[in-house]
C-alpha cells in the first residue's frame, strides 16, 4: 500500500518504520524538511502538502489538540482512508480526555473532511508498541473504529501486515471509547506505575 504518515514523532516514526518493514511504500509528511528528518528518512521526506497526495492511506500522528488543523493542509482526495492515532488529552494529575465538541478527534476530523474515511486506530498504546507489536508469542491488539467496512478492512490488513492483531471495535462512534482505552493506558503506564512495555489485552475461551 502507499501510506503517508504524518506528525513523524513517536508514533509516526514508529509506524513508518515497521510499514516500512512490512514493504509498504511510505512518506514521511513534516511541515519543515530539516537536514535532521533529511538524515533520517532520506528521499521518503516530503512537505506536508505533497506526502498524501498519491497515498491510500493517510496516517495522523501529530498532537491531539491540532489533529483537525493539520489535516486540513493535508489536501486530502476523496476516497482516501484517514487513520487518526491522536488523543485529546489534558494532565491533571494524570490523563484526562479532553474531546472536542464533535465527540472524539476521529468525529470531528470525520466532520470536517467528509469525502475521507476516518478510521480510529494506533493510539491505544505507547509508541514502544508501534515500534514493535510482539508480546512473546502474542500480538498488541488494535482496535479499530469506523463508519465504513472497506476503510476498516484496508487498515486491518496494513495492521495485520506489520505485526498487530487487527480487531474491529465498531462504529466511528467508538471512538470515543478508544481514546478513553487511551487514558486508562496513559494512567496505567505513569500514575499506576507500569511503565510503558505492557498493553491490554483480550482473553478469550
Ligand atoms: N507517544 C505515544 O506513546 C502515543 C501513543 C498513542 C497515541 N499517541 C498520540 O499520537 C499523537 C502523536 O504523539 P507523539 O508522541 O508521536 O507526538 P510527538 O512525538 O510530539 O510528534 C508529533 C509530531 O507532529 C508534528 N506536528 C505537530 N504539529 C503539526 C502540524 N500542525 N502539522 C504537521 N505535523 C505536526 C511534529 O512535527 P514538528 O517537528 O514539525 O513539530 C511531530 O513530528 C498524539 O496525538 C498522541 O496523543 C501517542
Amino acid at each position: 500500500m502507499k501510506i503517508a504518515i504524518v506528525g513523524v514523532g513517536n508514533v509516526g516514526a514508529a509506524l513508518g518504520a515497521r510499514f516500512s518493514e512490512a514493504g509498504h511504500e511510505v512518506l514521511f509528511g513534516v511541515r519543515a524538511t530539516t537536514d535532521a528528518y533529511a538524515a533520517r528518512f532520506g528521499a521518503r521526506v516530503r512537505p506536508v502538502s505533497q506526502a498524501a497526495r498519491d497515498a491510500e492511506v493517510v496516517v495522523l500522528a501529530v498532537p491531539g489538540s491540532v489533529a483537525v488543523e493539520a489535516a486540513g493542509a493535508l489536501g486530502l482526495r476523496e476516497g482516501q482512508v484517514l487513520v487518526d492515532c491522536t488523543n485529546p488529552i489534558r494532565w491533571s494529575e494524570g490523563p484526562v480526555w479532553a474531546p472536542p465538541p464533535e465527540g472524539s478527534n476521529a468525529s470531528a476530523l470525520a466532520a470536517a473532511f467528509p469525502n475521507v474515511d476516518v478510521v480510529k486506530a494506533f493510539n491505544q498504546f505507547g509508541a514502544e508498541t508501534h515500534a514493535d507489536p510482539a508480546y512473546g508469542d502474542r500480538r498488541a491488539d488494535v482496535f479499530l473504529a469506523s463508519d465504513s467496512d472497506e476503510a476498516k478492512a484496508k487498515v486491518s490488513v496494513l495492521a495485520t501486515s506489520a505485526g498487530f492483531e487487527a480487531v474491529d471495535a465498531g462504529k466511528l462512534r467508538n471512538a470515543a471509547v478508544l481514546e478513553n482505552v487511551a487514558v486508562l493506558w496513559i494512567h496505567l503506564a505513569t500514575v499506576g506505575g507500569l511503565g510503558r512495555a505492557f498493553v491490554l489485552a483480550r482473553l478469550s475461551r
